[in-house]
């Protein structure tokens, strides 16, 4: 049997527009074509998760809304456990207004809404619940007092964490010794460790500035480089395949989503980066967060 995977994070509405260039402030950009589809890094995790195997329990918090519940009715239509989601009355369902260009590449804001809202006594339930060798998944899309207290939480139930850095923010410094794993991208391993994250070397230089902040395993993914794994026993870089890029929203998301489903199933790290890198790549040739994340089959092919 595999472990649990229990993901605390966001649920969004994304509202795509696809255009051939991103605007630049002030401009407007005319021609684009328009999609709704489900998002949120917490969400879009759990969806990944489920989709790939994985035994799913996302807590979040939802407004009472059309797209809070369309967004739970999805989870559900996955296979997520939904139980502990919360609704919340005064506050909207998170939304996420999102650019992409002809290249792929995007540029995203979010009205966190509801998201920011999920307060830390909110998820006892849940972390007492789940079996002492779940897998806990959470980014930084909801408040970070929350993720703080789920963190040591959990650590002290001797449950593993991978925390998710993003988006981008500073961390307290005494969070990091309570993770299992940190899955920075290029950007947030440069805001933790002060070195620009270009290639392998400068990679290998912040995950070891993550090892003296505390923690043991480090995964920096380097986008269409692949991903670069470093523990106390271990470095290497994995690669990913050669694909032509669509939409790159949530591909880190596919990315942790897998990993976490592969570590739970007993894999090895680098096994289960190998299998987070197929995923990911998949991902990124669809348009969409949820509506991009691949099924097993399609992974195991
Ligand atoms: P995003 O913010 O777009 O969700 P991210 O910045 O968190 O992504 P990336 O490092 O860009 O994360 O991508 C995560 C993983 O997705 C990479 O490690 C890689 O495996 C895969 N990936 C991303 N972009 C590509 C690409 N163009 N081609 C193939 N694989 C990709
Ligand atoms: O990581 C991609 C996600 O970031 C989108 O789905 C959007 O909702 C934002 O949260």
């Amino acid at each position: 049997m595999p472990n649990q995977i229990l993901v605390i994070g966001s649920s969004n509405t994304d509202m795509v527009v696809k255009t051939q260039k991103l605007p630049a402030p002030g401009e407007t950009v005319l021609g684009g074509t328009f999609f709704m589809n489900p998002g949120g890094k917490g969400a879009n995790q759990a969806v990944a998760a489920a989709r790939l195997g994985g035994q799913v329990t996302f807590v979040a918090k939802v407004g009472d809304d059309i797209f809070g519940q369309q967004a739970v009715t999805g989870f559900q239509q996955e296979g997520i456990n939904t139980r502990y989601i919360l609704t919340d009355a005064e506050h909207p369902s998170g939304v996420a207004l999102i650019n992409v260009d002809a290249s792929g590449e995007n540029c995203i804001t979010v009205a966190p809404g509801s998201n920011a809202h999920l307060q830390a006594n909110e998820t006892a339930e849940a972390l007492q619940t789940m079996a002492s060798d779940t897998l806990v998944l959470l980014q930084l899309e909801i408040p970070l007092s929350t993720v703080e207290h789920v963190v040591k939480q959990a650590a002290r139930r001797g449950l593993r964490v991978i925390l998710n850095p993003a988006p981008a923010q500073a961390l307290p410094t005494d969070l990091f010794q309570h993770l299992f794993l940190i899955t920075p991208n290029e950007t947030e391993a440069e805001l933790f460790t002060g070195i620009r994250v270009a290639d392998l070397p400068t990679a290998k230089l912040a995950a070891q500035k993550l090892h003296e902040l505390g923690v043991s395993n480090v995964v920096i993914t380097l986008g269409s480089k692949g991903a670069y794994l470093s523990t106390e026993t271990q470095d290497q870089l994995i690669s990913t395949a050669v694909v032509k890029a669509i939409d790159t929203t949530a591909a880190g998301d596919c990315f942790n989503g897998a990993l976490a489903v592969g570590l739970a199933e007993g894999q090895p790290l680098p096994d289960a980066i190998a299998f987070a890198c197929k995923a990911a790549s998949i991902s990124v040739t669809r348009m969409g967060a949820q509506a991009s994340m691949p099924k097993r089959e399609e992974v195991d092919q």
